[in-house]
């Protein structure tokens, strides 16, 4: 028979908002934590019927129906069970899955009980057991009173071999403690604890049910983890679940936001700061299942993973895997490379929670801090490779405001112009739009790098021939307006030649993009390339550029022109050739020493 699993049930009833559902049918009014009305069920003129929204039920007080959202409205509509949840999926969105084997619902409903079993028994034995004394004393000493320790169901697995295997033996089958991992076999068939000697966390998924523990070590110990974890098992996948998502929920609710830790103890910590959103990833490597979990319950989470670098490289890790389920996210970075429980100790749950507060930044500030923490700002090749970094993540996430802001942070901090930071930025983004462009055309990245200084010095005799009247009758004179091998620049040199021709008082760097549809932003980004000063010199070495590119080309199309005269019957023509490849290097030469001198003689 097809049945709607144990899981969607716990799903539907966990979404169910009881004031909600009743308020659809009954007029209920405020009543202290409460809301109160006048009973469907039976005729009255006070109202004896109470919804607590805490408590997720309803109750009358006069003729004593009472129940949860599902009970309601099977009696009110007079539906069947799996009828009414239908309503409550359909109204909250919940796929029913449906289990066509009933084996897996009891299976997963006999670990449950073993799971929960379990956790007696490890609860007793912290506060019952004269073996769990000093591991009661560790959390004591580490600042947890009873009261949390009770609340965080934190308990004890004793140091003997076997001691869970024997209270559980006689009520559970053996084969489900093996698969829960909680007992293993050895070769000679005997069984033992999985846990020993260690503080548990129980771990409860969303709908409160315990799937799996962690266990602590209470003694520093060189050769055993810190932590271990209940395996993989039909109820437990420890990447998707998040630690305290059901105690979480009501302060979910209110705050709309999620604090995601690292660990157990910042999540206590953070409870106790009376920051009671608080999950545990359970370590940095968060899933895109937790995200999604996340998601689930609120828009916003602010990651807050420990101060130290790990924990600081874990949070530029998660950031994507949260944006990618849609969610909004700040980012804490604690002082002093601590943790959430570190900080509360050395300052206190009042100072932290305050922090909390104060502290939450965004994405491009975590990754610019992050950055500047690895950058040496006394040496140059360091900031250089900071800058580049910054640029390309910038380029990719920020907008132009954003980007303004961060480029203005750097020139700050590389104590240099903000117009300096500037033209490099744009210079960037022309190089990466180039580079792309290249790669649509199948062209050879390295040729990219070829191309740059003499795309460059394109760019620059175009602001030179578009803002200096003086200089333009030398770019006449010395390589003709038709320079630029880019299809797009030469476009645009045609273009300034027109609008200068027609009018003379126009704001010529506004008009020109207007005439390029599509490439609009490429062609302002190409007239705003050259920045600072402008010098008959630069204009030189720019011009010198375009001429040796030139030469360069010239002297390629002569040795292919050699390539094809055959050396046995035309020997003259071949030498011919030869000798102006030769007179063309000589010139090459001619510009590069005149270059030279000119930056000696500077
Ligand atoms: P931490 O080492 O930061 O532990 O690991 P913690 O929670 O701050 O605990 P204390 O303060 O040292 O007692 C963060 C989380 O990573 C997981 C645990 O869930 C832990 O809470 N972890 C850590 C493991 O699963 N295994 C390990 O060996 C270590
Ligand atoms: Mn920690």
């Amino acid at each position: 028979m097809e049945r709607i699993s144990q899981q969607t049930i716990d799903e539907i009833l966990n979404a169910a908002d009881i004031v909600d559902i009743v308020g659809e049918y009954v007029q209920l009014h405020p009543a202290g934590k409460n809301f109160k009305g006048l009973c469907p069920f039976h005729n009255e003129k006070t109202p004896s019927f109470f919804v607590s929204p805490e408590k997720h039920i309803f109750n009358c007080f006069g003729c004593g129906e009472k129940g949860n959202a599902l009970a309601f409205l099977q009696k009110y509509k007079n539906l069947s069970f799996v009828e009414a949840l239908k309503i409550l999926a359909d109204k909250y969105h919940i796929p029913l899955a449906m289990d066509f084997k009933n084996d897996t619902d009891d299976k997963t409903k006999r670990l449950y009980e073993i799971t929960e079993a379990a956790l007696g028994y490890y609860t007793l034995s912290l506060t019952n057991l004269a073996s769990g004394k000093p591991a009661l004393e560790y959390l004591l000493a580490r600042g947890l009173d009873i009261h949390t320790i009770q609340y965080f169901e934190l308990g004890f697995a004793p140091s003997d071999f076997d001691s869970l295997y024997q209270v559980l033996k006689p009520k559970y089958q053996e084969l489900d403690l093996l698969e829960l991992g909680l007992i293993k076999k050895t070769t000679d068939g005997s069984y033992y604890d999985l846990f020993r000697n260690r503080i548990i966390f129980p771990i409860r998924n969303e709908f409160g049910k315990v799937v799996g523990y962690s266990g602590r070590l209470y003694e520093e110990k060189k050769d055993e983890p810190k932590y271990i974890n209940s395996p993989f098992t039909s109820i437990f996948t420890k990447g998707d679940v998040l630690y305290n998502l059901d105690r979480a929920q009501a302060a979910i609710k209110s705050k709309k936001r999620i604090i995601l830790y690292e660990g157990f103890m910042d999540v206590i910590a953070s409870v106790k700061a009376g920051l009671k959103e608080a999950v545990a990833s359970m370590g940095t490597a968060l899933t895109s299942e937790q995200a999604r979990l996340i998601k689930k319950y609120t828009n916003r989470v602010i990651l807050c993973y420990d101060g130290d670098q790990a924990g600081f490289e874990a949070m530029g890790k998660a950031v994507p895997i949260l944006e990618k389920a849609d969610l909004e996210v700040s980012l804490l970075v604690l002082p002093e490379e601590l943790d959430p429980d570190e900080y509360t100790k050395k300052y206190s749950f009042f100072q932290y929670a305050a922090f909390v507060e104060a502290n939450q930044i965004d994405k491009y500030e975590f990754r610019y801090r992050y950055m500047k923490k690895h950058t040496d700002f006394t040496k140059a090749a360091e900031i250089e490779r900071f800058k580049i970094a910054m640029f390309t993540y910038l380029l990719r996430e920020a907008s132009g405001t954003v980007t303004e802001i961060y480029l203005a942070h750097l020139a700050h901090d590389a104590l240099v112009s903000l117009e300096t930071v500037q033209a490099d930025f744009t210079s960037f983004q022309i190089s990466q739009s180039l580079s792309r462009q290249m790669a649509d055309k199948r062209v050879k990245i390295a040729n990219v790098v070829m191309l740059n200084k003499y795309y460059k010095a394109e760019l620059i005799l175009i602001s030179y021939y578009l803002h200096c009247r003086e200089y333009r009758e030398i770019i006449h004179n010395t390589i003709t307006p038709m320079f630029c091998e880019d299809a797009l620049n030469s476009q645009i040199m045609i273009c300034i030649d027109e609008l200068v021709l027609s009018a003379a008082d126009i704001d010529i760097v506004t008009i020109i993009p207007t005439k390029f549809s599509e490439k609009q932003d490429q062609v302002r980004l190409v007239l705003s390339y050259k920045t600072g000063e402008y010098s008959v010199q630069e204009l030189n070495e720019c011009i010198d550029t375009i001429k040796i590119r030139n030469i360069r080309n010239i002297i390629h199309d002569l040795k292919k022109q050699q390539t094809l005269v055959n050396q046995n019957t035309d020997m003259p023509e071949y030498l011919r050739i030869q000798n102006e490849i030769i007179a063309q290097k000589q010139k090459e030469e001619l510009i590069n020493g005149k270059s030279r001198n000119h930056q000696k003689t500077d």
